[in-house]
């Protein structure tokens, strides 16, 4: 595994295959850069409030230029349409690095539908990509040059930390961990602020401790360089309010088993999911 730096300039002419949620993080990000001119496409009808003197944003790819020439198309349309969507790229195999960020959709996959021989980056990023504070996993085909790994790179900075892998069967725990991790993480603020009202807490005064005792925990987190371990102990005193209740959460039987068995469950999905 290896961790990633910033780069400087322009972003090369960049061609992006869906402006949705993902699409438009990214496209955000790679403006703050200055984007060189660059198409998208997509069909949605608010896929054009994005276009720009940086961007033409078409409904189709037929509307594509034959000069254009992407150094990068990123694939940002939902896995179920891969197969609809992807054939028609395969013009730009020659010449450009497909960048995709759909969920398990394998590099095999996408080599069958863009030819053998096509440069593909596969990548994992997760929800907080929408506030650039995400993490994206990605993983090359042998085909990727150290240019091409360098701009896929850049690209997904955009919307937060990368880590790159060379297995990519490690794509399933990883989707596993931080693919899904941040339904977890909201999961927890649902349930702390369920248990506030139990103890007698007014639900929006609940609502306001669970929200900013989680998004606070995690600046600090972010902000710290000790591990979350050191952290959780510096603020449980022996016999305390804190001891006490991570007696309960840190039983074997409870938060333990259950993260083991949770993201083992995801892994296994991830892994069916896969093509
Ligand atoms: N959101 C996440 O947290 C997350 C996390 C990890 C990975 N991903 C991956 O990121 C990808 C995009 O997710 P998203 O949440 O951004 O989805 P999204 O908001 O639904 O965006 C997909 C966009 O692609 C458009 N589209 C549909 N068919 C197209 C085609 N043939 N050519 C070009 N554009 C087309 C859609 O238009 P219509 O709406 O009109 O169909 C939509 O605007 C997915 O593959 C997902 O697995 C997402």
């Amino acid at each position: 595994m290896t961790a990633s730096h910033a780069n400087s300039g322009a972003i090369p002419p960049i061609l992006l295959i869906g402006c949705g949620r993902m699409g438009s993080a990214m496209l955000s990000g790679w403006r703050e850069q200055g984007l060189s001119p660059s198409f998208a496409v997509d069909p949605s009808p608010t896929a054009s409030t994005f276009a720009g003197p940086d961007l033409t944003v078409v409904a189709d790819a037929a509307a594509i230029p034959e000069s254009f020439a992407p150094s990068a198309v990123v694939l940002a349309v939902k896995p179920q349409n891969a197969a609809a969507t992807l054939p028609v790229y395969q013009r730009f195999a020659g010449s450009s690095v497909f960048l995709s960020i759909m969920a398990g959709r394998t590099i095999a996959g996408m080599a069958a539908l863009l030819g053998p021989t096509a440069a593909i980056v596969r990548a994992m990023p997760n929800t907080p990509a929408a506030v650039r504070q995400g993490v994206t996993v990605a993983c090359p085909s042998p085909a990727v040059t150290p240019a091409q790994r360098d701009l896929c790179d850049r690209l997904l900075q955009a919307i937060g930390a990368v880590a790159w892998v060379d297995q990519e069967a490690l794509l399933d725990p990883v989707t596993a961990v931080s693919g899904s991790g941040p339904a977890y993480v909201f999961l927890l603020a649902e349930l702390m602020e369920q248990a506030a009202i139990e103890q007698g807490i007014p639900a929006d005064l609940a609502r306001l401790l669970a929200r900013q005792t989680v998004s606070g925990s995690g600046a600090l987190l972010a902000a710290s360089p000790e591990d979350a371990s050191a952290l959780r102990v510096a603020v449980t005193s022996p016999g305390g309010t804190t001891a006490e209740a991570l007696s309960v959460l840190m039983a074997p039987d409870a938060w333990p088993r259950a993260m083991s068995g949770a993201i083992a469950a995801a892994t296994r999905r991830s892994r069916e999911l896969a093509g």
